[in-house]
């Protein structure tokens, strides 16, 4: 297996606006990450994923891009780009880039241009067809809600949109597109960044004649259309080809609804297409009827068993490899909707922390989690600057589905996507040390308990238990390339695994829920425990593998000898 510096990498996630503000504005900037590479250091990440700081009018945060060779204002200066990529460097720190190519700004040059008339040279930039009898071209749905479509006035016809209205989707099988977007990818690799987080990419190529969703009845109408499209394979290998090839960076792709067959095809490594994929299993999961407007459906550790398992299956037969998240700036803070956000906070955030680093994949952190940061409770819509929220609540409303917030405060409050995206809690002032100026969206109010500051002080914090998960899994290969292998498959309590490597085996002990709960190791002739390296309780009986009891949301890692192996 090929050694590359992303699969041994811990990958930490920095959304700009939230960071740290260095300037008073209330928004977080470039000045203000690099005033906190310290800190990087001191977690001991390998690399940033870092989410788009280009040139943009803000209709979606950053994945609305106005211009792809600039600095969005707030953020800062190319000049102050470059010196944070090389700051990271100096101290070992690699920079992943976000990158956006399945749609621009409204704004962009190119959209305006093409906007002018239907003989412009950039119409066939962007999807703008006729209208089907004064409705739009077909029913897809747009994924912020409402159709798809937005009509243009001046020239008549309607253009796509699959995300907000600000983010006409570009046409890929314009070849002139997918030059541009080649070589607007070298010019960044030429600044010496170390990859690309591609937003969406597996919904770039759409079906040409983009037909009516007359089958589908789920919730996304149209996305048997546009995902994983007929020529995505081969705009990939293309964009290999001309971006990455002999290069020493990474491409990850997002790519929502991705199916395991699908995902087969972009991880392998034969294939020449990404480095790695975020499937969504993991965060669609317990969506009740798939939607985001009624509160999560019931659960059962069993299902996120199967999945993590499913999907180291599919790295492991095609030679792939994982890239595995619990959270991000799309999703609700994971110890509010995975662990329990009360009483055991801290112990469940690294339960939380203890999966995400000992399984197989390069993982990756999403800040605020190292500290346990939780969801905010939205109490009216003035408190929400989310597009997605917005325009879904508007749309609920037209529908006659919701008259007021109240209504629907609860959901807000455990779906919405600023969850993940109040600022990083550094300290218990204010303004939770992130800005001397009224941050662009309200601090929680538990940083006076929940802040860096705090936490650093505390050998027990979730904090300083991230830290030395971060070194153990850098010290132990197993953790990293050693095989998955699922123990106790079905106990609805406690999550296990091993993971065996050429010169030792790990094994993790999860317990999943705020009860004492005992645990019966079906390998128990065969396990013989040699070492307790971490845990988040102090462990201080000598249990033998047949009679562990943990405590609520305690984690386990064990160094471990397998009669038959190592
Ligand atoms: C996925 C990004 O993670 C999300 O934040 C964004 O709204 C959509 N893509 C559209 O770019």
């Amino acid at each position: 297996m090929e050694r590359e510096w992303w699969k041994k990498a811990i990958i930490y996630q920095i959304y700009p606006r939230s960071f740290n503000d260095s300037d008073g504005d209330g928004i977080g900037d470039l000045t203000g990450i690099r005033k906190k590479i310290g800190y990087l250091e001191y977690l001991g990440i390998d690399a940033v994923w870092l989410n788009p700081v280009y040139d943009s009018p803000n209709v979606d945060n950053g994945y609305d891009v106005r211009n792809y060779r600039k600095i969005m204002d707030e953020f800062g200066t190319m000049e102050e780009m470059e010196q944070l990529i090389r700051d990271l460097h100096d101290r070992g720190i690699k920079l992943i880039m976000d990158f956006v190519p399945n749609h621009t700004s409204d704004q962009h040059r190119w959209f305006q241009r093409s906007k002018t008339s239907q003989n412009s040279e950039y119409r066939g930039y962007y999807i703008w067809r006729k209208g089907n009898n004064g409705e739009p071209p077909n029913n897809w749905q747009s994924l912020f809600g409402g159709s798809a479509w937005r009509y243009d006035d001046k020239t008549g016809e309607y253009y796509l949109h699959l995300f907000s209205e600000g983010q006409p989707d570009l046409n890929w099988d314009n070849p002139n597109v997918r030059e541009e977007f080649y070589e607007i990818m070298r010019w960044w690799l030429g600044k010496g960044i170390d990859g690309f987080r591609l937003d969406v990419v597996n919904l770039i190529s759409k079906n040409p004649s983009l037909p009516d969703d007359s089958t589908d009845k789920s919730t996304n109408p149209g996305s048997k259309y546009y995902v994983n499209g007929p020529k995505i394979h081969r705009y990939l290998q293309e964009m290999n080809e001309e971006v990455f090839l002999g290069s020493d960076t990474v491409a990850i792709g997002e790519t929502p609804f991705v199916s395991t067959g699908e995902a087969s095809k972009y991880i392998s490594s034969s294939r020449n297409e990404l480095d790695m994929i975020f499937h969504f299993d993991f965060v669609d999961f317990d969506r009740a009827n798939g939607g985001l407007w009624e509160l999560p459906r019931d659960w059962d550790l069993t299902e996120l068993k199967r999945i993590m398992t499913k999907w180291r299956d599919v790295a492991s037969c095609h030679d792939g490899w994982n890239a595995t998240y619990l959270g991000n700036h799309d999703n609700p803070r994971i110890v509010t909707r995975y662990g329990n956000d009360g009483k055991y906070r801290r112990e469940s955030a690294q339960v939380l922390g203890t999966l995400l680093l000992t399984i197989s994949g390069t993982p990756f952190i999403y800040q605020g989690d190292e500290l346990g940061m939780t969801n905010y409770n939205f109490s009216s819509l003035d408190q929400v600057k989310d597009v997605r929220t917005k325009k879904g609540f508007e749309e609920m409303k037209q529908k006659g589905n919701v008259d007021n917030f109240e209504e629907v405060e609860d959901i807000v409050s455990f779906w919405c996507r600023d969850n993940a995206r109040t600022p990083m809690q550094w300290s218990g002032e204010e303004k939770g040390g992130f800005t001397d100026g009224e941050p662009w969206l309200n601090v929680n109010p538990n940083k006076n308990r929940v802040n860096v500051e705090t936490e650093k002080l505390d050998d027990n914090s979730v904090l300083s238990y991230y830290r030395e998960l971060i070194s153990l899994r850098k010290e132990n290969d197993a953790l990293i390339y050693g095989d998955y292998e699922l123990i106790l498959e079905d106990d609805e309590s406690i999550f296990a695994f091993l993971r065996i490597g050429s010169k030792n085996t790990m094994m993790t002990l999860l317990n999943f829920t705020s009860e004492k709960t005992k645990l019966c190791l079906t390998k128990k002739e065969t396990l013989r425990r040699k070492e307790l390296l971490l845990s988040n309780y102090s462990v201080k009986s000598v249990d033998e593998f047949n009679n562990i009891e943990l405590m609520p949301w305690e984690a386990r890692l064990y160094e471990v000898c397998l009669n038959d192996k190592n």
